[in-house]
């Protein structure tokens, strides 16, 4: 029930316009988005870098409605790529098709995901497409095989165990060498896309994980990001991959700041690839929101904290 009542506040724009504006908001949320502007996120990063772990930097906004504001949003991805690029930093780029303003026109986003794609190429980064809801995953899909064409290695994008088709999805963006994310999902679908029972997405997470650090094309595998904080499925991993010999160096795991970051340490310090996804931005009401659904008890633990001061 909770879980319900947060994926339906996140998608409440009264309670947003207040919460983002507040400054208890901003203290709640300061555990799971790196703060508001470049500088800090920039600061996080070093932090999180300084484990040895990487990071993926993530300006946050999506459903964006005004052509201007996809393309503020797009001018804090290049500095973001030249900040990567001027001060070595171990990460990359991820941000969501509805921010480059796919709900206006699918030109639009595609001409504006090109040219923050084509900069990540030339400094040697890479950008991450997020997976939205169901309705964008095809075009989701689509458009990053169509950058991949122009710019091969520097894109990819996610994919989500709880939609049926995500199989046949892993085996499309697989055979054409696309880095993909792989994720359980965090929107609300109904049972004719998504399996409706929890154990039936970490069964198919898992068969899912197998194959992708399974394949290979003429000798080669493709660099997949295994995004879980499931620690039953983490150690499925482990296992499959030290039965199979396969190396660690083909695969890395990713995690949310501020979510489960002692088995982030335990990972990285044990020699595996580690990626942290940093969001930050004014724009952090929807994100947050999913977070708490995805575990309300963090609702609890957050408001003890701030009443502790
Ligand atoms: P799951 O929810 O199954 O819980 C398993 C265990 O993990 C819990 O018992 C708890 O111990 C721990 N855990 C999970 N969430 C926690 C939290 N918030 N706080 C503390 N502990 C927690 N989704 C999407 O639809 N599109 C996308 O593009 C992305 N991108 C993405 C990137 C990265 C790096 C991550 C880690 C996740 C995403 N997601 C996403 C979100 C994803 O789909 C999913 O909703 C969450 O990761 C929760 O699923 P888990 O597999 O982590 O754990």
């Amino acid at each position: 029930m909770l879980r319900s009542l947060f994926i339906w506040l996140s998608g409440n724009k009264a309670v947003r316009a207040c919460a983002e504006r507040s400054r208890m908001g901003q203290r709640l949320a300061a555990r799971f988005v790196a703060g508001t502007t470049v500088e800090q996120a920039v600061a996080a990063c070093r932090r999180v870098n300084a484990d040895g772990i990487a990071v993926t930097l993530d300006w946050l906004g999506e459903s964006v409605a005004v052509e201007a504001e996809a393309r503020a949003s797009a001018q804090v991805y290049q500095r973001l790529l030249d900040a990567i690029a001027a001060q070595g930093l171990n990460a990359n780029v991820s941000l969501k098709l509805s921010q480059m303003g796919m709900d206006i026109a699918t030109s639009l986003a595609e001409a504006i995901t090109g040219e923050i794609v084509e900069r990540a190429a030339a400094v040697g980064s890479f950008v991450r497409i997020d997976m939205e809801g169901s309705a964008y995953t095809e075009a989701t899909l689509a458009m990053t095989e169509r950058l991949q064409a122009r710019f091969p290695g520097s894109v990819g994008t996610v994919l989500q165990a709880y939609l049926y088709r995500t199989e046949a999805d892993v085996e499309r963006l697989l055979a054409q060498g696309i880095r993909i994310r792989l994720c359980k999902g965090a929107y609300r679908e109904g049972p004719e896309v998504a399996f409706p029972a929890k154990p039936d997405v970490d069964r198919n997470y898992v068969k899912l994980m197998k194959r992708m650090v399974s394949f290979a094309k003429d000798g080669k595998g493709v660099f997949c990001g295994m995004a879980t904080h499931d620690e039953a499925i983490v150690e499925q991993m482990l296992g499959f991959v030290g039965e199979r010999g396969v190396a660690g160096s083909g695969f890395e795991f990713q995690m949310l700041y501020g979510v489960r970051r002692d088995l982030q340490r335990r990972l990285a310090r044990e020699g595996f690839g580690v990626r942290v996804y940093l969001p930050f931005g004014t724009a952090w009401y929807p994100y947050f929101m999913r977070r708490l659904a995805e575990r309300p008890a963090n609702a609890l633990f957050l408001a003890r904290n701030l009443f502790r001061g």
